[in-house]
């Protein structure tokens, strides 16, 4: 298990291999950077060329800023399951709609070692990522499925894999504060088995999209 300390810390030590490694590309970095984003500063140095040309017109240059609610934050996520994300995209094992068309390309341009060091950067990122404060319907009921899960319906409670805290560890996404229509989305991808995972596609096997919106409406409010 890796804290997230631990993540910070090794962060650190890429960021400085990282400074060497691109030295020859840091103009055009710090070019586009200005343009796209801004002062390009972050809490673990230099901010990866592949971040700034592939992935910030989406996840924003922090994995936390954009309007788009079907895009998923990523500051903060833990680096095991960033990479096995990227990975799947790549190898069309997630093969959901928007995992297709939007992260598949992507992924399938990306490098073994590119792929560890944009994970690096978004797990690192602070802070975290955060609630937006919009309220939807059903936080009391989410709160419900997510701790005690739904015993009828064989639905397992949530954080015995997810966390009391909802922040997850390793390959367990973290989902506190998670975007409320990309957690719909996603359960409605692994209920009809597109996104492929055995354990929530088990989990999400009975779960009604009422409970999904519920469920959503809890995490998205942590
Ligand atoms: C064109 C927009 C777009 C670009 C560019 C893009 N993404 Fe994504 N990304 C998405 C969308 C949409 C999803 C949700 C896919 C789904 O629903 O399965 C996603 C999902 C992800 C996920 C899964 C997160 C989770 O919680 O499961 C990761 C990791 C990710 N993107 C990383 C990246 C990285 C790294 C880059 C740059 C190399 C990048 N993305 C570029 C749109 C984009
Ligand atoms: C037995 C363990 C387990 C339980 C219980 C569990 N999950 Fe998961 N969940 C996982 C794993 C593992 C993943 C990562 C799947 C992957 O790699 O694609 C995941 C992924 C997710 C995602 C996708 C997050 C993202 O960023 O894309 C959501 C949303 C989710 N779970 C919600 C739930 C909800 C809601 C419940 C309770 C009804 C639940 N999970 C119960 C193991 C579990």
């Amino acid at each position: 298990m890796t804290t997230r300390s631990q993540t910070q810390e090794s962060h650190r030590a890429l960021g400085r291999g990282m400074k060497a490694a691109l030295r020859p590309m840091a103009v055009a970095a710090l070019l586009v950077a200005a343009g796209a984003a801004g002062a390009a500063k972050t809490v673990s140095g230099p901010i990866p060329y592949r971040v700034i040309s592939n992935c910030a017109i989406c996840h924003g240059m922090h994995g936390a800023s954009t309007d788009y609610n079907l895009i998923p934050r990523l500051a903060g996520q833990h680096k095991a399951y960033l990479i096995l994300q990227l990975q799947q995209f790549r190898d069309g094992h997630r093969a959901d709609q928007n995992g297709n068309i939007y992260m598949a390309p992507v992924a399938q341009g990306l490098t073994a070692g590119q792929i560890d060091q944009v994970a690096s950067y978004f797990a690192a990122q602070r802070p975290r990522f955060q609630a937006s404060g919009v309220h939807h319907a059903g936080v009391k009921a989410g709160q419900a499925i997510f701790m005690n899960g739904v015993t009828s319906e064989q639905i397992p409670a949530c954080m015995e894999c997810h966390a009391a805290n909802a922040e997850g560890v390793a390959t367990f996404p973290d989902l506190a504060g998670q975007r409320y229509r990309y957690i719909v989305q996603q359960l409605k991808y692994f209920h009809n088995g597109t996104r492929k995972n055995v354990l929530m596609n088990q989990i999400a096997k009975t779960i009604t999209v009422p409970q999904m919106k519920e469920v959503a409406a809890y995490l998205s409010s942590l």
